[in-house]
């Protein structure tokens, strides 16, 4: 089981503070939204959809999701992360915010609109991935989504461990049959490689699938 170090976490929120919300979440929103609109829902008052934002780090996807009106659970294992948020929560919104000092591993979600989860699931053990993919992806409701990314095989990360911390890779196959076995149809798959910079401005060969993906019945 990989036991990740807050101080690695508090060095990345600094690196990445004030960084925009992540491109799959808005894409998730939007999706969501213009369905709402094509449906001509007629909400109750006061109703609300609901995400839980795993591996959320210091909010910049939850703070987003806030803004737009939504209810959030937001889980991450890192102490620091979840301090940070708190902090810039608007006061106002705190009462849709549930926040969860917690592993994505252990967390008992409810029937949820759309399950995000920004470069986050990676740093689950190999051994525990599948268990969780199931325990996050049932939860979604028919019509609700997943957002997020995870790491493919040729990811540098795979052969050198900088950090050492214990991530899982999965090859474009795997990723299909995820989604395939969650009855998750993909709206954005999108496979990216190459080199790049990490959140501390070294090079990086990234290979990353960024999804998007819609549950069907
Ligand atoms: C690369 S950061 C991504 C943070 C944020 N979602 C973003 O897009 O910038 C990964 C986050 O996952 C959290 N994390 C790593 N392993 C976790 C686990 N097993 N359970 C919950 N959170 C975890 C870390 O604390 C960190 O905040």
């Amino acid at each position: 089981m990989s036991e990740n170090q807050p101080y690695e976490w508090s060095r990345y929120f600094d690196a990445v503070q004030g960084l925009p919300p992540r491109d799959t979440l808005l894409k998730a929103i939007d999706l969501h939204e213009s369905a709402e609109r094509a449906a001509q829902i007629i909400l109750p008052p006061g109703h609300r959809p609901i995400a839980a934002d795993l591996g959320c780090g210091d909010g910049r996807d939850t703070l987003e999701l806030l803004r737009r009106g939504w209810r959030v659970i937001a889980v991450d294992s890192s102490p620091d992360a979840i301090h940070r948020l708190m902090d810039k929560a608007p006061i106002d919104q705190m009462d849709r915010l549930e926040p969860r000092t917690q592993r994505f591993e252990d967390a008992k979600l409810p029937p949820i609109d759309l399950v995000n989860a920004s470069f986050a699931l990676p740093h689950c053990d190999p051994a525990d991935f599948d268990d969780l993919w199931e325990a996050i992806t049932r939860p979604i409701v028919p019509g609700g989504r997943f957002a997020g990314q995870l790491f493919g095989i040729r990811d540098e990360w795979a052969k050198k461990n900088p950090d050492n911390l214990t991530r899982t890779f999965h090859a474009r196959a795997d990723v299909e049959r995820l989604l395939d076995r969650a009855r998750l149809v993909p709206e954005l798959l999108e496979e990216i490689e190459r080199p790049g910079k990490n959140a501390f401005g070294e090079p990086k060969h990234w290979h990353v699938f960024h999804i998007v993906a819609r549950r069907v019945p």
